[in-house]
């Protein structure tokens, strides 16, 4: 069994990497092989909109053709059980670098056939986590629940299944002192990374863990 995280982040020791190689950590008690990429690594576009996976007879029908840095982990993702997506929140939804991993990821197994049919074959079994900086209480003001809800539906449609996992608040620098933040209590920012984050990193390994039981049924 496979478990492979994607680190939509920049940052390779943060909040969003470090739930990521928890939730391996997770899979790996479950005996999966795991392996982390951090996109920021990699030299790749979003989809250039070719076609290719789409032209009725061609050689690259129902998988991405583009050939650059992001082909050889669109063919790992392809052969993993357990897919973990990670990425902080940036004005309102993912990373640029995981919206393009995405459209990459998703437009090759979406069908324009009248009930949109995913030409997946098989299940992967998806954790989707967001860290942010919102508190939690403010995600329906802002409207994020609904984007994640939107993101995990599209995931679950296409693969099977998509769990979200949501770590807010978050810690972002090591000494707030040192930039403009005055929008940020950095005491209770410190007091939270140090209470709640925790929880979190043991929130990320449970789902890992609960992905690859699911794996092996
Ligand atoms: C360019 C940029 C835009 C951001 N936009 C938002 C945002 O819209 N909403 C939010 O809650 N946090 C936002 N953040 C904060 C990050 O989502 C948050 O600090 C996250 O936990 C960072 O993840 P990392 O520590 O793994 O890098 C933004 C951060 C950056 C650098």
């Amino acid at each position: 069994m496979k478990a492979i995280a994607i680190n939509g982040s920049p940052r390779k020791t943060w909040n969003t990497a470090k739930l990521l190689e928890n939730a391996l950590a997770g899979a790996a008690e479950n005996g999966a092989e795991t392996e982390l990429v951090h996109l920021y690594d990699h030299d790749f576009k979003g989809c250039v909109s070719c076609f290719a996976c789409k032209k009725i007879g061609g050689k690259s029908y129902g998988r991405c053709a583009v050939s650059d840095g992001l082909a050889p982990i669109l063919q790992k993702v392809s052969e993993a059980d357990v897919l973990l997506l990670g990425t902080p929140v940036y004005f309102g939804s993912e990373t640029g670098e995981m919206r393009s991993f995405l459209e990459r990821l998703l437009f090759p197994f979406l069908t324009y056939t009248p009930d949109y049919a995913s030409l997946f074959p098989g299940r992967l079994q998806i954790g989707l986590i967001y860290t942010m900086n919102i508190p939690e209480q403010y995600l329906p003001a802002f409207g994020y629940d609904k984007i994640f809800a939107a993101t995990q539906g599209t995931l679950s449609r296409i693969f099977g299944n998509c769990e979200l996992l949501l770590s807010t608040d978050t810690y972002q620098f090591s000494d707030y002192s040192e930039y403009l933040s005055t929008c940020f209590d950095a005491e209770a920012k410190k007091k939270r990374h140090e209470e709640v984050f925790p929880d979190d990193c043991r929130r990320a390994f449970e789902l890992g863990a609960k992905l690859t039981a699911d794996v092996k049924g």
